[in-house]
């Protein structure tokens, strides 16, 4: 896991400069005819991704994006009507059952079908019209990790497409920034054993990094075995943080930014309640400090649009080194395999 953590510029690198001529390609295809809505499925990791692109796209497109919820393909065989819909499924192995029974469905149903996938031979790549690949190399870690950042990549490529205001020479820096954010490591590794006994754990973010909190809740979870929580800040607020009590640690993804306001806020209530909470940051936001016990900062400014990718990486050391830190091997979770069949 670690070694694909630190793989990731290079992947990142590689996917963008062969996603460019695929993403003209589709452009040309969208601006004759551009979907009235687009449709994301996925499970799991990828499915954390999805999360980030239905805030993306539709931030960036004004393209209204729904998650798709499997059963209502799978087991309910609903007749949703899917002419003028985009349907895109992201997964990493291109095998997830449902996931491709949901795009199998959604193309009889009258979709675009896009698929997004680390794997060109597998079923997804054959069930999709058009197919984009996260050029990551083989991911042998059960714990995704530059497959994550790798689909998020195409999600912004996606929005770019789709006519949306993304500028490619602002994605040619995200490899840069993630080679950027690797210079945590060691951080990461030191600060690892003040965690070793966290058996629970509550996650926040807003707006884009909304997903990276499901995508560290769900990395804590699987190798560490930690019962880890993820909120928006506002959800939090509405109910959830009645749990908080003195040492809770919280993780929260705190750019600067629009959702700046929201999350220092937030951040002030669970200090109140003496819960532990380490803030992921960047040199711009100069309030973290006083509102965080603690605060990882990416060493350079980072537009907030551009934060998801970069923001992940410590999140993702940091999951690595305290599954080593118990004792645990976090390439091989118990009773998890690289690919799951579900319906
Ligand atoms: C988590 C993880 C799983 C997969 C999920 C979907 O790190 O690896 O949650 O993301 O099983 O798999 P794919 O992307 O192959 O469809």
């Amino acid at each position: 896991m670690i070694e694909e953590i630190r793989e990731q510029p290079v992947a990142l690198a590689r996917t963008l400069q062969a996603g460019v001529a695929r993403a003209r390609k589709f452009q040309r295809l969208v601006e004759k005819k551009r979907p009235r809505l687009v449709v994301l499925v996925a499970r799991g990791t990828s499915d954390n991704a999805a999360l980030f692109g239905r805030y993306l796209l539709e931030i960036a497109t004004g393209i209204p994006v729904s998650l798709a919820a499997p059963s209502i393909a799978t087991l309910y065989r609903a007749k949703v009507d899917y002419r003028d819909a985009l349907v895109v499924a992201l997964s990493q192995s291109g095998e997830s059952t449902d996931t491709n029974r949901v795009l199998e469905w959604a193309r009889a149903r009258g979709a675009l079908t896009l698929g997004i996938t680390n794997e060109r031979a597998s079923t997804l790549a054959g069930l999709a019209e058009h197919v984009w690949l996260v050029r990551a190399g083989k991911e042998r870690s059960v714990a995704a990790t530059k497959t994550y950042t790798g689909q998020m990549l195409l999600l912004y490529l996606l929005a770019h497409a789709l006519g949306g205001r993304i500028r490619l020479p602002e994605l040619e820096r995200l490899p840069a920034l993630v080679a950027d954010a690797l210079g945590l490591e060691e951080e990461m590794a030191e600060l690892a054993p003040r965690y070793r006994f966290m058996n629970r754990a509550v996650v926040v973010g807003r707006g884009l990094n909304y997903a990276n909190a499901f995508e560290f809740a769900l990395k804590l979870m699987e190798t560490c075995y930690v019962v880890a929580e993820r909120f928006s800040t506002a959800d939090l607020l509405h109910g959830p943080i009645a749990l908080a009590e003195p040492g809770l640690p919280v993780f929260a993804f705190a750019p600067s930014g629009v959702t700046w306001e929201s999350m220092g806020q937030t951040m002030d209530k669970l200090r109140a309640m003496h819960a532990e909470v380490l803030a992921i940051s960047d040199p711009a936001n100069r309030e973290v400090e006083t509102r965080a016990s603690r605060v990882i900062r990416l060493p350079r400014q980072i537009p907030e649009l551009l934060t998801p990718i970069p923001y992940i990486v410590p999140a993702q050391l940091f999951a690595a080194y305290l599954a080593l830190e118990k004792g645990l091997d976090p390439d091989r979770p118990r009773t998890l395999s690289k690919v799951t069949l579900t319906l």
